[in-house]
């Protein structure tokens, strides 16, 4: 949730810092600070609200000139925003300065303790625990390695930090556990942060820190310890990311550019994996579990928010395509059920950011109960990933918006080919992945209506509620069309299966809460046509989602947007885009910023 930097070299520190802090403000954010450690002292700057007012702050100061330092921003768990509050936090002699991205669940206890052996704190953070109780390993006269492991073992919780030593300038530290922290590998210097997109432009090479790891970095070597301080070695991944991917281009928002990229990452999610004309799909991730899924009886799908509503268009996937039984449940409530599991039970995290806490924590107790535990994340190197026994890449580049567009489309994509890779009937596979190779395209003609959802965004904008209906597969994308207006434009707004209209929500149906209908031509057309007609007898506006030359929608629905026929299973593809748009334009109509919608932020790793 908070962001961290850090930067070890040749160069000026402090631009470098705050670079990184503006392009990992996404992440959500109250509040920044910097440490630079300059001849022997370290100068900290803090300040509430933006990382520009920050920037504000240090124009009028002097002594930042070291070429070491570490930076952050907070989005508050513990502790009100405030300059107090805000990162980094230091120690009673302001030697050790920690940033710290995670939450220290023990740190009352910690902060106790440590109070009783005379340490005073100035602020209310669990972070400030950590140097001063490095500290208090220093005063046992432990050299500051071994204090820092000292002090680790204590900690409960989950942390990424960065910790400056004043009598050490040739020296950062870093550790992880449960929260991200990326190392990049320059000539000479060194670059740290939360994730990748704040270091692309100074390097591609990279060391995704692994839990439990210490790394101790200078301006020409990393050294990597295990928990037990022992040296671990360590790979450098390539990023296949270019800066331009990270940044917006020219499109306003980075909302919009996700949007539009959508073609080309269902190109990229399906690139070298699969060849319709040979009914072949290829997922190089899972060859080595391949024996094992062909035992698998059941699949539990474990994720949350709109990856959660991928799962559930998976659900339909598996059961009809592969014909396995699969259920979906948000990760935050399988966490803490006591459900049987039967043998050949495998669950599949779908992640994009690959540290969301709660399908982390889903995944852990899985696999504590002996499931084979399969992945599906975006963000090369990442938790999740790294904890799963099998998994698949979704390739999409980095999704900067909070609000997931392309990495939705992109899991599909990938759980699309997870269903015919798992199908035994493997003929069944190949009317789906002939159609799978022209959704790019169909997509692309939909992006091409994105001036006529713009004007539908202005006429619907000043609504407080809004109904979203579908039906099988387009049921999760009444739910997912539902979270996207809500999370964009604050608008109330409900999900529903279709069928379910008369067990509750038509009591709801007036000229002021209008329907969002998903009606493409199919199996359930005709129930989902004498749905609206119930609606438009109660005088409720819709607006429809129809097929190409489907003339009976336009004489029930008020506005129609029209997408490219395709075949049902595949349907969430080009119904989910006009959603997308459609929460897009009501989301900036309304004044709001869609890339960083309040109270939210693009990866939840707390609990
Ligand atoms: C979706 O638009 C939200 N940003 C949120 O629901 C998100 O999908 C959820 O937090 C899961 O994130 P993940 O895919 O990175 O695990």
């Amino acid at each position: 949730m908070c962001g961290i930097v850090g930067y070890i070299g040749k160069e000026e520190s402090l631009p470098i810092l705050l670079h990184g802090l503006k392009t990992l403000e996404y992440r959500g954010y109250d509040s920044a600070g910097v440490a630079v450690l300059a001849n022997g002292s370290v100068e900290i700057k803090k300040s509430v609200g933006q990382v520009a007012l920050l920037e504000k702050a240090l124009e009028k100061e002097t002594g930042f000139n070291g070429s070491v330092g570490i930076g952050h921003t907070r989005w508050a768990t513990h502790g009100v925003p405030s300059e107090q509050n805000a990162h980094p936090h230091t120690d009673c002699q302001n030697r050790i300065f920690v940033v710290h991205n995670g939450i220290i669940e023990n740190h009352k206890e910690l902060r106790e303790y440590l109070q009783t052996k005379g340490h005073i704190f100035q602020s209310e953070t669990d972070t400030e625990i950590m140097p001063h109780l490095i500290e208090h390993f220093l005063k046992e006269g432990k050299d500051f390695t071994t204090a820092l492991f000292d002090a680790l073992k204590m900690v409960k919780g989950a942390y990424a930090l960065l910790i400056m030593d004043a009598l050490q300038p040739e020296v950062l530290y870093a550790t992880r556990l449960s929260s991200p922290l990326v190392i990049g590998v320059g000539d000479g210097e060194h670059f740290l942060a939360s994730d990748p997109s704040a270091l692309i432009d100074k390097t591609k090479n990279v060391i995704y820190l692994q839990d439990g790891q210490v790394a101790k970095i200078s301006r020409n070597n990393v050294d990597i310890s295990n928990v037990d301080n022992q040296k671990t070695p360590f790979e450098v991944i390539r990023l296949e990311w270019n800066l331009e991917q990270a940044q917006k281009g020219d499109f306003p928002h980075f909302m919009l550019k996700e949007i539009f990229e959508g073609p080309e990452v269902v190109r990229s999610a399906s690139r070298g994996r699969m060849k319709s004309k040979e009914n072949f799909v290829k997922l190089g991730g899972l060859t080595e579990v391949a024996d094992k899924l062909k035992e698998i009886k059941r699949i539990i799908i474990l994720a949350c928010g709109t990856s959660y509503y991928a799962g559930l268009v998976a659900e339909y996937l598996f059961e009809e395509i592969a014909k396995i039984p699969t259920e979906v449940h948000f990760a935050s409530e399988f966490r803490y059920r006591n459900e049987p599991f039967e043998n050949g039970t495998a669950v599949i995290a779908i992640s994009q950011s690959g540290e969301t806490a709660d399908t982390l924590a889903a995944l852990r107790k899985a696999k504590e109960h002996g499931l084979l535990a399969l992945g599906m994340v975006n963000t090369v190197g990442s938790t999740i990933a790294r904890e799963t026994d099998a998994g698949v890449y979704n390739h999409a580049g980095p999704e900067i918006g909070v609000a997931s567009t392309k990495a939705f489309l992109s899991q599909l994509t990938v759980l699309t080919l997870m269903a015919a890779y798992f199908a035994k009937d493997k003929h069944a596979n190949e009317p789906i992945l002939a159609e799978l190779e022209k959704i790019p395209e169909k997509i692309q003609q939909i992006l091409g209506q994105s001036a006529i959802i713009e004007t539908l965004a202005e006429k619907y904008k000043n609504h407080e509620n809004f109904l979203f209906l579908g039906r099988r597969y387009n049921y999760p994308v009444a739910l997912e069309g539902a979270l996207k207006l809500k999370e964009i434009s604050y608008i109330h707004a409900e999900g529903y299966g279709a069928g379910e209209m008369k067990h509750g929500p038509l009591a709801m149906i007036s000229q002021d809460f209008p329907t969002l209908a998903i009606i493409p031509q199919n199996g359930v057309s005709e129930k989902m046509l004498s749905n609206l007609e119930e609606i438009k007898a109660r005088r409720g506006p819709i607006l429809a989602i129809a097929s190409e030359g489907d003339k009976k929608v336009s004489s029930v629905a008020d506005d129609v947007i029209y997408i490219p026929k395709t075949i049902e299973p595949l349907e969430p593809f080009l119904t989910v885009v006009p959603l997308q748009l459609f929460a897009y334009y009501m989301g900036t109509k309304r004044g709001f910023n869609v890339d960083r919608p309040r109270n939210l932020a693009k990866s939840v790793t707390v609990e």
